[in-house]
């Protein structure tokens, strides 16, 4: 794919439009607030935010105060140790853990009540660390099946995702279950970007890839940052992940241990030390 601001998510239908949302509204990523009045939307801040946040399952807190954000068209990665509640960080910004307190805001708007299929419906993606494409449905039919909420012509979204990872064209019929483990990962991020998310939220996509792959894969990941959607990922491939970031968080018992820039973070010596192994 060539450079340049464009905006492949959106469907051809106006193009004038130069946001990533579902909205005819030619405004920018807040245009799913409610009408009229809410335009005086507080933007400040970033596009994505779960602020503050403390819970668990149901026992002991996991997340103590933990805030994670991404902003608009940039690359947020969480990293941390095995257990520091990444994965639970994320789920509790997609709705699948209830907080005891804190906040989850998009675009300036309070979600921390709505269900995760709200918060789809609000521009989130979330592809999950594991069991996230389904194996025996043919790679076409697991982009589809991302496609469910949408009523409208989702074909265009499905050309852009082919012309992002070509191999998945070639494989469409083919059972994902059958796929490599990145041709996998492809899928799942394919099938979340069917539903023309603003966030899309990625847990370990590069779980058991070679360095290739994952180099392949970040590149996509950059490109489809590019255009406008945020991007909030967890990554086991610390180094890696933090030198395409423009934020990162390291988490260490489900608290914010350290937050700055990709650079800040991959340049300050107590987190390489402690964290990127010298
Ligand atoms: N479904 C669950 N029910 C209860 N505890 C869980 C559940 N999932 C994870 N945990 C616990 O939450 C903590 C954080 O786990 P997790 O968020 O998966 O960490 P990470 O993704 O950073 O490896 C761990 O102590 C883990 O045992
Ligand atoms: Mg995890």
């Amino acid at each position: 794919m060539s450079g340049g601001p464009k905006t492949p998510w959106q469907d051809g239908r106006g193009s004038k439009d130069r946001s990533i949302t579902k909205s005819n509204e030619a405004s920018n990523a807040f245009s799913h607030q409610t009408g009229g009045a809410a335009k005086a939307v507080d933007a400040a801040g970033p596009f994505l935010i779960g602020e503050a946040m403390t819970g668990g399952y149901g026992g002991a807190d996991i997340l103590h105060e933990c805030t994670i954000a991404a902003d608009t068209g940039q690359i947020a990665v969480i990293v941390g140790p095995n257990g520091a509640g990444k994965s639970t960080a994320m789920k509790a910004v997609f709705g699948m853990l209830t907080l005891r307190e804190g906040h989850v805001r998009i675009g300036g708007e309070d979600i921390t009540a709505l269900t995760p299929q709200d918060r789809v419906a609000k521009g989130m993606a979330f592809v999950p660390q594991t069991s996230n494409v389904f194996p025996s449905l043919s790679v076409e039919e697991n982009l589809e099946m991302g496609a469910f909420l949408r009523r409208d012509d989702f074909r265009g979204t499905m050309a852009q995702v082919y012309d992002l990872f070509p191999i998945l064209k070639e494989k469409r019929r083919q059972a994902a279950g059958e796929l490599s483990g990145g041709q996998r990962q492809q899928v799942a991020v394919g099938r979340a970007l069917m539903t023309q998310p603003k966030v899309l939220m990625l847990d370990e996509p590069t779980a058991g890839v070679s360095p290739i792959v994952m180099d392949e894969l970040f590149d996509r990941i950059i490109e489809v940052a590019r255009t406008g959607i945020s991007i909030l990922m967890v990554e086991q491939n610390a180094r890696q992940a933090l030198e395409i970031a423009d934020k990162g968080y390291v988490l260490v018992q489900g608290r914010n241990a350290y937050t700055g820039t990709g650079a800040e973070l991959l340049a300050d010596p107590e987190v390489r030390r402690t964290f990127l192994g010298g």
